[in-house]
């Protein structure tokens, strides 16, 4: 039995599969807009995949404006413009294509034509008021999932922070997941992004809001991910790699967007802005430092961990499963070439207590934390990250 009230929200639709986004224009279509608002980066904006859609679209006889001016990881100024753009464009549906920023920055520019406040006053909890225009989200990386949650995230640069726009109205009336798309990204956001993923998976399956549903996609994202992540990025051409990472990604955000994330994104958004870390390396460091902290409330769903692991689960004890978990996963990230200490990143030691202050600020995530974390915690945390204390032989320093 669950074991309380449950809710679950995901996109209206998902397509999924190789030449997915070959149906973006048929799905737009169904929506009877007039005119589509296409959202993507200036990179993503070269590729035949992204070209192929604005063809598609074009030719449908829509008429057709293309904003490629996201960057990445979003600062509010960029998110504040994009959402001016939208209001004087008019669109009728909003189509992004690209990584987790710019699916991010095409949730803003939905909302923002039927909502007329600055960005600034929509960061937080269910403060959109009103219903956005239709949206279409396809993912060119594996790994935020944005293109089935309800979040868009932003950096506040002053503040050195990282905060986010949460509303039922960012979820795409359909996701258009196509690992195709993925095939032309570099091996280093291939690792990252597939992190982040697996980050999500895992703090998802630590997040006190989990339940046997978000544990289940969540555990089948992390076994996937063990399978296909190390393929994916030494052989960036293997269609059934990016396959099983896109199909990663997507278990992993239906997961964390429902059950939330917790320590591991509180930590990683203390120290990504500052240094300039692109999420995915933030949240994959953290994440090995996170499960350690978390040990003692994990112990109780360690053998399934440890299964989607292919960690050889046979007479050892859950604490013993939940170590080899934590080692499993720093040795992955060693094979796709990850920092395992801040040292490696070059966060001097003497701002720890000023990263474990910012790391408190993420209230709203560490409420979520198996574990409750004094800022005594979160000092320690941190030290162990910049020296590699991992307990499980993680030091790459
Ligand atoms: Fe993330």
């Amino acid at each position: 039995m669950l074991p309380r009230i449950q809710y679950l929200q995901f996109p209206k639709k998902i397509v999924f599969g190789a030449g997915a986004a070959a149906k973006i224009c048929e799905e737009a279509t169904k929506l009877k807009p007039r005119h589509a608002l296409l959202v993507t980066d200036s990179v993503i904006a070269g590729t035949g995949g992204f070209q192929a859609i604005k063809r598609s679209l074009a030719d449908s006889g829509l008429s057709l404006t293309v904003y490629d001016r996201v960057e990445a990881e979003p600062r509010l100024t960029m998110a504040e413009e994009a959402a001016e753009h939208a209001r004087e464009v008019k669109p009728d549906v909003v189509v992004g294509v690209g990584g987790g920023s710019v699916l991010d920055i095409a949730k803003i520019m939905s909302l923002a034509p039927t909502n007329p406040k600055r960005i600034r006053d929509y960061l937080g909890i269910n403060l959109v008021e009103n219903p956005p225009l239709p949206k279409i989200l396809a993912p060119t990386t594996s790994g935020t999932g944005s293109e089935v949650t309800n979040v868009a995230v932003v950096s506040l640069v002053e503040e050195q922070l990282k905060t986010s726009v949460v509303s039922p109205y960012n979820f795409a009336d359909v996701a258009v997941v196509d690992p195709l798309l993925t095939v032309t990204m570099p091996p280093r956001t291939t690792a990252a992004t597939g992190l982040d993923a697996l980050s999500h998976a895992v703090e998802a399956y630590m997040s006190v809001e989990s339940n046997p549903i978000t544990d289940s996609l969540a555990l089948k994202a992390i076994s996937l991910i063990r399978k296909h992540l190390p393929e994916a990025y030494s052989n960036p051409n293997s269609l059934q790699a990016r396959e099983g990472m896109s199909l990663a990604a997507m278990t992993a955000g239906i997961s964390f967007g429902n059950a939330g994330v917790c320590a591991g994104h509180a930590a990683a958004y203390a120290f990504a802005v500052k240094f300039k870390v692109p999420h995915g390396v933030s949240c994959a460091l953290s994440l090995p430092y996170v499960m350690k902290l978390n040990s003692p409330a994990m112990e109780e769903k360690a053998f399934e961990i440890a299964e989607a692991l292919d960690i050889g689960a046979e007479g050892a004890s859950r604490r013993l499963l939940w170590e080899r978990s934590i080692a499993a996963i720093a040795e992955l990230m060693r094979r796709l070439d990850q920092p395992l200490t801040l040292k490696t990143l070059g966060v001097p030691e003497d701002l720890v207590p000023r990263l474990a202050e910012d790391m408190l600020k993420s209230q709203r995530q560490l409420a979520r934390n198996p574990v409750k974390v004094t800022l005594d915690d979160a000092e320690q945390l941190f030290r162990s990250m910049f020296r590699g204390e991992l307990g499980v032989s993680a030091s790459d320093s």
